[in-house]
């Protein structure tokens, strides 16, 4: 079996991130979103893995990501010219596929829980696909199933108004090869793409065999500020561990599971667990609170955080007032004056959000 792990896209949702940069490389818990993906797929013993980059971003995914080397994987990168579906994604991947079956997981995703149990039944009942479903309060929003009683899906349908049921499709899809002649057979959609719902909707009425698998732990889809946020506080509760490889003073307090990297000093501040430092950073006179992530080479002083995420090379300094739910980008740079300010002075990029509560 083969994978392809779609990281391509444009990523408008996650901007101003990603005027910089590729959404699947915005960093959860201190890891790319797309080395999550990716250990899982080598995890259920899938090493063969082709990766769908754009023009744009892919130059950044291959040169951070390598060869595979470090997942223990083979990676093949696959140019797709522009963003023009995930069925499109598919399509072009044809060739690297040749007529293996397939996982397609999107890069930008992140699915608690092994694969292993999905690629079982995609195996056991011989399917051509099996598609990922997960109950969610808002289908309106997603890919919504109908599914039978005996488990087969019977029909797809992209952002309903009025849904079919309340199980939403998850990033994650096992294809044989069949689902090659059904995406010969579709035609973009009225916002111009191949949709992969058409796909396994064309599938299901030339009476292949869909099926569904229902997720029963989380999953994210990390294309907005708060999912970032939410996927950072689940990393963190699920799978950090202490780990103390930088300096701390004796004046600092660490509490609870704390990661702190190589390089690293913490001077005079209080880290209250889970919270995760990376290698270089310089932390003095500040509290750190849960659910924190903070990159390489970040620098805080007289700073108080916490359920924020802090981007590598970024620089805040004199601010007491908490800093929450927050995410600040790579090398960005935030400065209070020690005595109360009289003035804000901004320096801000497009499509920023600043909310001061
Ligand atoms: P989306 O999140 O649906 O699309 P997007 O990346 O364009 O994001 P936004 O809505 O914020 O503009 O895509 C899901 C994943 O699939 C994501 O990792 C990007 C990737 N993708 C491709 O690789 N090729 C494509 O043609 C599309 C549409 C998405």
């Amino acid at each position: 079996m083969k994978a392809i792990v779609l990281s391509g896209g444009k990523g408008t949702r996650l901007r101003p991130l990603t005027h910089t940069g590729a959404k699947q490389l915005v960093p959860v818990a201190n890891k790319p979103i797309l080395w999550y993906g990716l250990e899982s797929l080598v995890a259920a013993g899938i090493t063969d893995i082709g990766i769908i980059i754009s023009p744009e971003t892919g130059d950044e995914v291959k040169t951070k990501t390598g060869n595979g080397d470090r997942f223990g994987a083979q990676i093949t990168y696959i140019l797709q010219d522009r963003p023009a579906g995930l069925a499109h994604a598919v399509k072009i991947a044809q060739p690297f596929l040749s007529d293996a079956p397939f996982v397609m997981y999107l890069g930008d995703n992140l699915v608690e829980g092994s694969l292993a149990p999905l690629i079982d039944q995609f195996k056991r009942n011989q399917l051509d696909s099996l598609i990922l479903l997960c109950a969610v309060p808002n289908p309106t929003a997603f890919g919504v199933a109908e599914v039978n009683s005996q488990g087969r899906v019977v029909r797809l349908v992209e952002k309903p108004q009025v849904p079919p049921s309340d199980l939403a499709l998850v990033g994650v899809y096992l294809f044989a090869p069949t689902i090659h002649e059904a995406i010969a057979q579709i035609q973009p959609s009225a916002r111009g793409e191949l949709e992969i719902t058409d796909a396994i909707q064309k599938l299901i009425d030339l009476e292949k065999k869909v099926e569904a698998f229902h997720l029963k732990g989380w999953w994210l889809d990390t294309g907005k500020k708060d999912d970032l946020l939410e996927a950072n506080r689940l990393i963190l509760d699920t799978q950090l561990k202490a780990e103390l490889c930088g300096e701390v003073d004796a004046r600092s307090q660490v509490i609870g599971r704390v990661k702190i990297g190589t390089g690293t000093k913490i001077i005079n501040s209080t880290i209250r667990g889970a919270v995760t430092i990376g290698n270089n950073c310089h932390i003095e006179n500040c509290f750190i609170g849960p659910y924190s992530s903070i990159a390489d080479d970040v620098t805080l002083i007289d700073t108080d955080l916490e359920h924020s995420m802090i981007l590598q090379g970024a620089h805040i300094v004199g601010i007491h007032q908490r800093i929450v739910d927050s995410v600040i980008g790579q090398r960005a740079q935030l400065r209070v004056a020690p005595q109360r300010p009289k003035a804000l002075r901004f320096m801000i990029g497009d499509d920023c959000q600043i909310d001061l509560v």
